[in-house]
């Protein structure tokens, strides 16, 4: 059937809203179908689920995964890891029992500062606006007084206000640039509330000024910024190089710790590099993130703008060997929280937060370092000693059996008959079909 212009898609009930685009499918009653066999069979919690979005039809659902054995600052986690790539949680949980033995993973945050800015064009006289400063600055933070309330009494608030001059960068661009402390919440709604009552303020304020033109400020936008420099957690783990010995079989500590160094400078000064290695960072880091109910797009922006502080791309971590001691460190910008959000709605973030023991938000920035790290560490030791399709394509072979339609009892030939060859989907394929497994 012909596609046409869908008038009130959202008003629709659920079941009229796929009706609707039934017409998108070649088998639609078949699709219907599948799509209400993914909705959760307790009608309260779908509503739940219905209601974290917009147009909602179904529920598109992804594994979630345990590593094991993770040592953080001298607590044991088992960390939840909402991801679907197969060799991840693999990799992390080989790591975090790796290193285990070795004192586990130590992390450490100074600070946890968010930004939210009101951009603003200011046509008036700029030493008009520096003069007020002062006062203006007053009256946005007792005119928040009502929305900060709750959070000065958990410790947290707005911290300072700063006037930026961007007239350099375009006529008339000024910025009010604030920080803020949201302690155990991610703080975007917070943030975003603080901002629109200060450009209110300070429209009302202006307006109320006899002797300023009358079209002399028009505030453009008010909104957090998702970069947080100074919202960073430091974790590392580290050793001396002969508890690196045999790590890779035959291999020397010294020479394993050498050749992955190498790597990790690599990707400091290749960007190509840079982003695959930082990739395989947040496979770890954006797994917890999603386990726990954060905002993974807000948290990868941040990294990646963060790894692009000094005007070209680099690595997140940083490896050393001084004194033979190997020590391997991600610095990560990370925003996360533990209230507020999805972190006491979704029933599955519920049991996460749970799991890792109702950690603050310092700890899970904490955690969800460790993953990332255990990951890049995972990652750039496959790389420099046996390549990474070996593990990844072993851990695929499952899903190329899944996709040539193989049945269950016969995937144990597959899997031994490749126990000590590449996978490839050729390969597979062509043991498959000249062997007639079906
Ligand atoms: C794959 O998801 C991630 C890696 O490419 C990361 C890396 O190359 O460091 C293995």
């Amino acid at each position: 059937m012909e596609k046409t212009f869908i008038e009130g898609f959202s008003k629709k009930s659920k079941q009229e809203k796929l009706a609707t685009i039934a017409t998108y499918f070649d088998h639609p009653e078949k699709s219907i179908r599948i799509f209400n066999s993914f909705s959760h069979p307790e009608a309260a919690v779908q509503e739940v689920i219905d209601e974290f979005s917009e147009n909602t039809i179904s529920n598109f659902h992804l594994p979630y995964n345990i590593a094991p054995n993770f040592l953080i600052n001298g607590k044991i986690f088992a960390v939840p890891m909402v991801i679907e790539e197969s060799s991840v949680v693999a990799a992390a949980s080989k790591s975090a029992k790796f290193w285990y033995q070795l004192g586990g993973f130590h992390y450490k945050i100074d600070e946890t500062e968010k930004v939210g800015q009101v951009h603003f064009l200011w046509h008036e006289d700029l030493e008009k606006l520096e003069a007020h400063f002062e006062e203006l600055k007053e009256l946005f933070l007792l005119g928040t007084e009502d929305i900060t309330l709750n959070m000065r009494k958990r410790g947290g608030g707005i911290k300072d206000i700063h006037l930026k001059n961007l007239t350099d960068e375009e006529p008339d661009l000024m910025q009010f640039f604030i920080t803020f402390e949201t302690v155990d919440s991610m703080g975007a709604n917070f943030i975003n509330s603080c901002l629109e009552r200060i450009a209110s303020i300070f429209r009302n304020w202006y307006a109320s000024k006899a002797d300023f033109k009358e079209d002399g400020l028009e505030v453009v936008m008010s909104i957090l910024s998702n970069l947080t420099p100074n919202c960073l957690v430091k974790c590392w783990v580290e050793t001396d190089v002969k508890n690196l010995d045999g790590i890779v079989p035959g291999v020397s500590g010294i020479d394993f710790a050498k050749k992955f160094q190498t790597a990790v400078r690599i990707a400091q000064v290749d960007p190509y590099r840079a982003t695959t290695h930082n990739k395989g960072i947040y496979n770890g880091v954006d797994a917890v993130v999603l386990a726990t109910g954060n905002d993974f797009r807000a948290i990868e922006a941040c990294g990646h703008a963060y790894a692009s502080r000094s005007g070209k791309y680099s690595s997140l971590t940083t490896c050393t060997i001084d004194n033979n001691i190997f020590r391997f460190e991600l610095t990560l910008p990370i925003a996360i929280g533990v209230v507020g959000g999805l972190t006491n709605l979704h029933p599955l973030v519920k049991l996460s937060l749970e799991m890792l023991g109702q950690p603050n938000a310092k700890e899970l920035m904490g955690i969800a370092a460790a993953a990332g790290l255990a990951n890049n560490f995972g990652a750039v030791k496959s790389l420099t000693t046996t390549g990474i399709q070996q593990g990844h394509m072993k851990m695929h072979l499952i899903n190329i059996l899944n996709q040539l339609g193989v049945n269950k009892q016969n995937h144990p030939i597959v899997f031994n008959y490749f126990k000590d060859k590449n996978v490839s989907v050729s390969a597979v394929r062509n043991f498959v079909e000249s062997n007639f497994i079906k």
